[in-house]
């Protein structure tokens, strides 16, 4: 499949970022799920990537007892066994080839690399759907780590990074920048002012994960937040639709 010209990902500022896809809607990184954030009107689509035998494959946990009717570590399964798996509603767990092609630029796809390794996992494929049309600017990558980082921006310096934090380092944002990165993604329990105004005072993004309650949503776009991870997109949507930006801190 080729893909088509952009529709969806043009980006209005804030931005509202499906959680799993829709996982309080549907089986979370199942194409379902992903299917039901765009309908409920998502910007971006969050995914998790874990490797099996070296592949990439968007699943959060390390094993599968969890999301699956499996059990065992992620890393070890073959794709076949992986095919068999029920990740609930009878959806399958989706290689990441299958979500690029599924979501076909509709959405900003934000690829959170969970595995030590998946950043050079994910690189071949990213590159075979640049290389078939799709831009750069169809992806954001993100991590907890900060290695994994380093190395996709050493090999995709073209794609947007985002990293992962759950907590106040000392430094506030300090290495964000200090990786090169586009945007921080904070925890929704760690949302501070002073980080939220260091950060963009480096000239980096601010999203917040995962915020499912409308109140805290309204609350953090006052405090000037560029996006929020939800697993009821439709939520979000509706917060930033009617969010008057005047307000904003
Ligand atoms: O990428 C935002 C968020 O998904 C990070 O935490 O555990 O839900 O993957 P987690
Ligand atoms: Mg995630």
């Amino acid at each position: 499949m080729q893909s088509q010209e952009i529709t969806n990902n043009t980006q209005g500022w804030p931005v509202c970022i499906g959680h799993r896809g829709a996982a309080g809607y549907a089986p979370e990184n199942t194409l379902l799920s992903i299917e039901k954030a765009l309908a409920l009107g998502a910007d971006w689509i969050e995914i998790d990537i874990q490797l099996a035998q070296g592949q990439p494959v968007v699943i959060h946990n390390r094993r599968l007892e969890t999301t699956t009717n499996g059990m065992g570590l992620v890393a070890v399964q073959d794709s076949l066994r992986l095919r068999q798996l029920d990740a609930g509603q009878g959806q399958t767990v989706p290689n990441l080839v299958e979500v690029i092609e599924h979501i076909n630029r509709r959405a900003v796809l934000n690829i959170e690399l969970k595995a030590p390794g998946s950043a050079q996992a994910i690189v071949p494929v990213l590159q075979s759907f640049l290389d078939r049309g799709w831009k750069s600017e169809d992806f954001v990558v993100s991590s907890f780590d900060a290695h994994e980082l380093q190395d996709f921006a050493q090999a995709m310096p073209e794609i947007r990074r985002g990293w992962l934090i759950a907590g106040i380092p000392l430094d506030y944002a300090a290495s964000a920048q200090a990786l090169d990165a586009w945007s921080i993604h904070l925890h929704v329990d760690f949302v501070n002012t002073k980080l939220i105004a260091d950060a963009k005072a480096r000239g980096l993004r601010v999203l917040v994960y995962t915020v499912n309650e409308v109140e805290d949503a309204q609350w953090l776009l006052d405090q000037g937040v560029d996006g929020l991870f939800s697993d009821y997109p439709d939520r979000i949507r509706a917060v930033i639709d009617a969010w008057v930006p005047e307000k904003a801190a």
